[in-house]
């Protein structure tokens, strides 16, 4: 028997315009999709028992499929090895906290380990990386880094196609969040391929949107390990005008992001790949992160508690 984890994740910066080139900061979440594989029965077999948004598990099942084919070839497994793979932990399958690219690390580990197979990170996170191209099409690798990694990163991908920039970031001291969800599953793949066809179709719109979100990630960067958060909250806010822009929110998004600046959050945005799936909101200490996912859950919203910046992770 094998076993493997991967970290769940919140764009803090960027996503989207990563995909371009873009800088983005990411920072990993204390929930982890588990998995534990087994070489028996026949083909690949998958139960899933993570908790999920309604409808999760059916709309990505294909992907999943394809995703595990993927990451299998990346490691030089024959395809017809027999696995079965079972997948639960604590991340939820929410749209947006890398999920996806949370059970491609967790499954290419347990695989690894059932396998007998050295694999470091590094490899860990490229089979990872070859299997997100089943959700996501064109991925930057912000995700399954993150989720290979853990800790608060700096990422940006390398369009020439070597080694991605990432660096460990580090703020003075975690900072409280609260992750809110729309409870609707997004088509990252289908987000994505909008992006840059928009972007294609319309570069005098789409330039300077794109130009200054690098520079947002910059600032981001500075405010964050300065700790100066109002500062980084307004950045976020800005982030999510951008998001806004180049049309990857929604209706339910917008609202959650009303909902947690009206309770006082510093700043919050969508956090993901957007159209559906989840925000993210930075409230420095228990009492008003208390008090912004109070008020989320009161609308009907699920939501989690959880932290930036924790040195374990
Ligand atoms: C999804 O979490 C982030 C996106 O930027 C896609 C990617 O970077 O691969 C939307």
């Amino acid at each position: 028997m094998g076993k493997g984890s991967g970290y769940g994740k919140v764009i803090l910066f960027g996503e989207h315009f990563v995909v371009h080139g873009v800088p983005g900061i990411v920072s990993a979440i204390d929930s982890t999709t588990d998995a534990v594989v087994k070489k028996i029965g026949k083909g690949i077999s998958v139960k899933d028992e993570r908790k999920t948004a309604k409808g999760y598990s059916e709309e990505k099942r294909l992907q999943q499929l394809e995703s595990i084919e993927r990451m299998l070839k990346a490691m030089g497994i024959d395809p017809k090895t027999p696995l079965s793979i079972w997948i639960g932990g604590t991340l939820p399958g929410f749209s947006g906290l890398g999920a996806s690219a949370a059970s491609s690390v967790a499954i290419a580990r347990a695989i690894a380990e059932e396998l007998g197979m050295t694999m470091p990170d590094e490899r860990i996170n490229q089979a990872a990386y070859e299997a997100e191209k089943a959700y996501a099409g064109n991925p930057s690798g912000i995700d399954n880094t993150a989720a290979t990694y853990g800790g608060l990163m700096w990422f940006q991908k390398n369009m020439s196609g070597g080694p991605d920039f990432v660096e460990r970031l580090h703020t003075p001291q975690p900072v409280e969040i609260v992750i809110g969800s729309t409870g609707k599953v997004a088509n990252t793949k289908a987000m994505v391929e909008g992006v840059a066809e928009r972007k294609r179709k319309n570069p005098q719109k789409y330039d300077p949107l794109f130009k200054r979100a690098g520079e947002i990630a910059i600032e981001g960067r500075k405010t964050l390990e300065a700790g100066d958060l109002k500062k980084v909250g307004a950045l976020m806010n800005e982030n999510h005008t951008l998001l806004q822009e180049i049309e990857v929110s929604s209706r339910e998004l917008d609202l959650l992001v009303g909902i947690a600046r009206k309770q006082g959050a510093f700043g919050a945005k969508l956090t993901g790949g957007g159209g559906g799936g989840c925000m993210v909101a930075l409230t420095p200490g228990r009492q008003l992160q208390e008090k912004v996912a109070k008020a989320i859950e009161q609308q009907g919203f699920e939501v989690l508690r959880t932290m930036i910046g924790v040195q374990k992770l």
